[in-house]
């Protein structure tokens, strides 16, 4: 019984890999964040592109992702993809335009690498970042936020916003 318990937490953990959103175009500063995220779905922003750069971060070095940044709304279109190739983390920048989502596969497993201009993810296997990481490193869960408190959340984050840029409405919020 515990062992089970055991092998069913690391089975869990193993696969602990993180889609980042970033305000900037070189995948630093605030983000927001689909945590935990299986291969083969989506994190998206909805319909606009907004995010010049995205990131997987969390993988682990021996495997390989194949990791894709998608425009056109959600999951839509591949703008860019990229293999990790034992990299623990991939950015995905580019000066041809910004991203509205992130998805991942394994390379060699369930499918191929989307050549760029292919559709990705389907729309429906679609989440909304969970988690907002602010510029000073303040962290806050969003996955239960109403769509106004949301926005204002990712207003927060494309604005390079602090902790002090936070509604004092939002402190329970806070990780
Ligand atoms: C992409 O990010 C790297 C750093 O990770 C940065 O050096 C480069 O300038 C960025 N490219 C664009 C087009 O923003």
């Amino acid at each position: 019984m515990q062992l089970i318990h055991v092998l069913i937490g690391l089975v869990g953990s193993a696969s602990a890999v993180d889609l980042y959103f970033h305000h900037s175009g070189d995948c630093s500063g605030a983000s927001s964040v689909c945590s935990n995220m299986s291969p083969d779905r989506c994190c998206g922003v909805g319909r606009r592109d907004i995010y010049p750069s995205v990131a997987v971060r969390g993988i682990p070095t021996n495997w390989n992702l194949n990791c894709r940044g998608h425009f056109g709304g959600d999951c839509l279109f591949i703008r860019k993809a990229q293999n990790s190739n034992g990299a623990n983390w991939v950015c995905l920048n580019d000066s041809t335009g910004w991203y509205s989502g992130i998805g991942y596969g394994f390379v060699n497993k369930k499918r191929e690498p989307v050549p760029a201009g292919e559709t990705g993810a389907p729309q429906e296997e679609c989440v909304k970042p969970d988690l907002a990481i602010l510029a000073d490193g303040a962290q806050y869960d969003i996955a239960g936020l109403d769509e106004d408190a949301y926005n204002k959340f990712l207003d927060i984050v494309e604005a390079n916003g602090v902790s002090a840029d936070v509604p004092a409405e939002f402190d329970a919020l806070r990780k």
